[in-house]
């Protein structure tokens, strides 16, 4: 199908703009990927060491010279990078570097693996949007694994205490001793954050993949822990028996197939008083109510290329990335849970913090 129109029926400058745009869009697209070969090869801790040549930053970076002087031409026509053609000597200003290097949550390198991990998914989904179904987790293994750690650790290191734990007022209860389960655990690091910083408490984490269970019980292992345990399980099955006093789950609830079954045997699997701490996605449910957010673009894409499809995938509810404040409060109504707040997580802006309770003992007891 071709698009025909009448002279005089556009607006030449609004084309040109938008022509302008799209460019702009793919340049960004393909600078992405050089953010990710510079994350993946050292390039830029190399940068971050100091001005250099492209020889010296090859050298130090143990890279071949050619490759790392055509990247750099990339990064310093996008500004990335500062280049003194009196020498040849590139330059990683230090804001930039705070952005591209040293982990923690200010470190945003990591993320431009997603890109490269959800294009290649791009022919598969153009397949779903024909036939129906979805794309399952399993494709996106074994990368999304470590693709999803990267994205997830630095916030982790910096924040899950003092930003979330903290602020969402568990601290007493943890540091006393109770038992947590931390569901869609992924790679475990939340999981052994918690049981590091909490050793009378318990943790479990559960995950579908044993793929990333074993990187959670290898760095249980490696500090020490022996108050963690790493367990395979589909979280529709989670046991309510013996009862949990806090379940956290940091990115998981909107990408499963049945999220109402799952926070219901969330709800069911606390005893009262027993708290839920979800980490989900910052987001109205209305679309209008999005545009204008800077960040709904990527939650919306994200939504097509990975968690809406995995849930479809399973014949699942499909409710995307960004299902959003008030569809997210309704289904943890609906599951049981009496009393729920939100809040922001510090240092990310894609993501808010529900912290949602059961009923106390004396409140089931009058009813
Ligand atoms: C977006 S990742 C988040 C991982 C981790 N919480 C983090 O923040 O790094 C979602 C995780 O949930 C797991 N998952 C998805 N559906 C699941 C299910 N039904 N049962 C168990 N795990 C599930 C996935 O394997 C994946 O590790």
């Amino acid at each position: 199908m071709t698009t025909s129109f009448t002279p005089g029926e556009l607006d030449d400058d609004r084309v040109g703009a938008f022509a302008e745009r799209l460019f702009g869009l793919y340049t960004d697209g393909l600078l992405t990927l050089m953010i990710d070969v510079g994350q993946r090869t050292g390039l830029f801790s190399a940068l971050a060491a100091g001005p250099g040549t492209s020889a010296e930053l090859a050298a130090r970076a143990g890279l071949e010279e050619r490759y790392v002087r055509e990247c750099l031409g990339a990064l310093t026509t996008a500004g990335i990078v500062d280049y003194a053609a009196d020498g040849g000597v590139y330059t990683l200003p230090a804001e930039h570097a705070v952005c591209l290097t040293g982990g923690g949550s200010t470190d945003l390198a990591p993320m431009s693996a997603v890109v490269t991990l959800l294009a290649r998914q791009v022919g598969p989904l153009a397949q779903v949007f024909r036939d129906g179904g979805g794309i399952p987790y399993e494709a996106y293994r074994p990368e999304f694994t470590t693709v999803m750690d990267g994205m997830s650790r630095g916030l982790f290191d910096d924040q899950l205490i003092t930003g979330i734990v903290e602020p969402a007022g568990l601290a007493p209860t943890l540091t006393a001793g109770v038992a947590v389960a931390d569901i869609g655990c992924g790679t475990g690091h939340s999981t052994n954050l918690l049981a590091r910083t909490y050793p009378r408490s318990t943790f479990v984490g559960y995950d579908l993949a044993g793929d990333a269970l074993d990187h959670g019980r290898a760095e249980a292992d490696g500090w020490g822990l022996d108050n963690v345990t790493f367990e395979p399980l589909d979280l529709v099955d989670l046991p309510s028996d013996p009862p949990l006093d806090v379940v956290v789950a940091f990115d998981v609830v909107h990408d499963q197939a049945d999220p109402a079954t799952v926070l219901r045997r969330v709800h069911d699997a606390l005893g009262p008083g027993g708290v839920f701490v979800m980490m989900d996605t910052k987001a109205s449910s209305r679309l209008e109510d999005n545009v204008g957010n800077p960040f709904a673009p990527l939650l919306y894409a994200v939504s097509t290329l990975h968690c809406l499809t995995v849930s479809l995938a399973r014949d699942g509810a499909g409710l995307g990335t960004v299902w959003g404040e008030q569809t997210a409060r309704r289904m943890l109504a609906d599951a049981g849970f009496t009393d729920v707040t939100v809040r922001d997580v510090p240092d990310d802006p894609l993501d808010s913090v529900y912290v949602a309770r059961t009923a106390s003992a004396r409140a089931m007891a009058s009813r």
